[in-house]
């Protein structure tokens, strides 16, 4: 095999966001649940008859060498020289990209993680999930989550990892015009660090959570974002009157659960022009799972 095209790279929404600690080297302690849906930016994969790992889609503002992607592939062409003793051939990457950058659905994270089981396919390389995960998970935090491709509860940085079943239903996603720094929002002096630690018991309809806990199903990222990037507020603000409006990861986007299609097309359309809103399924496996199982 010398090519896979049209490989998706979902989107994540964090149904809440905890954050209860701090480690030494400063990366804060999360509670979250990740849950995938289906919005996906698309990838396309051919082998080269070189060993240079190449994206031929420019994404504006990234040096070549900054890349996700292709910093991804570096490392897992380093890791499966090792384990080989010569280099696979070199990979074109090519990306339709539809996710935001900083916008908190984890877009690039999700690219980078699609081109590790792209790669890990077209070279043979052999790498376990779990391994991959590793690899990944230095590049950035969500990246072991799109890799473990199933809703998630996740504790640590984001790298502990126990699946778990999310609601079926319609999201409302709207982009609020900004980009998000996230090192600027975990930075931010007024950050609430301590949030008490919880217990998922269940997470099939609602949340259930066992132990005494203040500010259950929070993001606790919202208020700071909200402060530096009066947008988000504005959008949580408007979403607010249609239910639960809450942000994912540091933002910038922001979001809210409708149990039809129906309801979600209704507040799609009235999202002001000055927005761009769309409508998301929840989707409860990364389609790159099957369809690595069945080549
Ligand atoms: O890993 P990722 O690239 O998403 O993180 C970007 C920055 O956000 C990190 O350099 C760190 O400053 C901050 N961060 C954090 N705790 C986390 C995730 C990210 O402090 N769990």
């Amino acid at each position: 095999m010398r090519s896979l095209h049209d490989c998706p790279a979902p989107a994540k929404l964090n149904l809440f966001l905890h954050v209860v600690g701090r480690r030494a080297d400063g990366y804060h302690l999360l509670q979250s649940v990740f849950q995938l849906v289906d919005r996906a930016d698309t990838l396309h994969f051919d082998l080269r008859d070189d060993e240079l790992i190449v994206r031929t889609t420019e994404v504006p503002g990234v040096p070549a060498d900054q890349d996700l992607i292709v910093r991804a592939l570096r490392l897992l062409q380093a890791e499966y020289a090792r384990r080989h003793g010569r280099l696979p051939p070199g990979i074109d990457v090519a990306v339709e990209k539809i996710l935001p950058m900083g916008g908190g659905l984890g877009g690039g994270s999700s690219d980078a993680a699609t081109a590790l089981m792209a790669a890990n396919r077209l070279w043979q390389a052999g790498l376990s999930q779990q391994e991959l995960m590793d690899l990944g998970l230095p590049l950035g935090a969500d990246i072991p989550f799109f890799l473990f491709g199933e809703t998630a509860f996740a504790e640590g940085v984001g790298e502990r990892l126990l699946p778990v079943r999310g609601p079926d239903c319609w999201y409302v996603i709207i982009e609020p015009g900004v980009a998000v720094p996230t090192p600027a929002i975990f930075s931010a002096p007024d950050l609430t660090r301590d949030t008490g630690r919880v217990i998922i018991s269940d997470f099939s309809s609602s949340y259930e959570v066992s132990g005494k806990h203040r500010g259950f199903g929070k993001n606790d990222l919202q208020d700071v974002a909200e402060r530096l990037f009066p947008p988000v507020a504005q959008a949580v603000e408007w979403l607010g009157r249609h239910g639960d409006a809450r942000m994912t990861g540091s933002g910038a986007c922001v979001f809210c659960a409708f149990s039809s299609e129906r309801e979600a097309d209704q507040v799609v359309a009235l999202v002001p022009g000055t927005w761009r809103a769309w409508k998301a399924h929840s989707l409860s496996r990364h389609p790159m799972k099957s369809l690595l199982q069945n080549q």
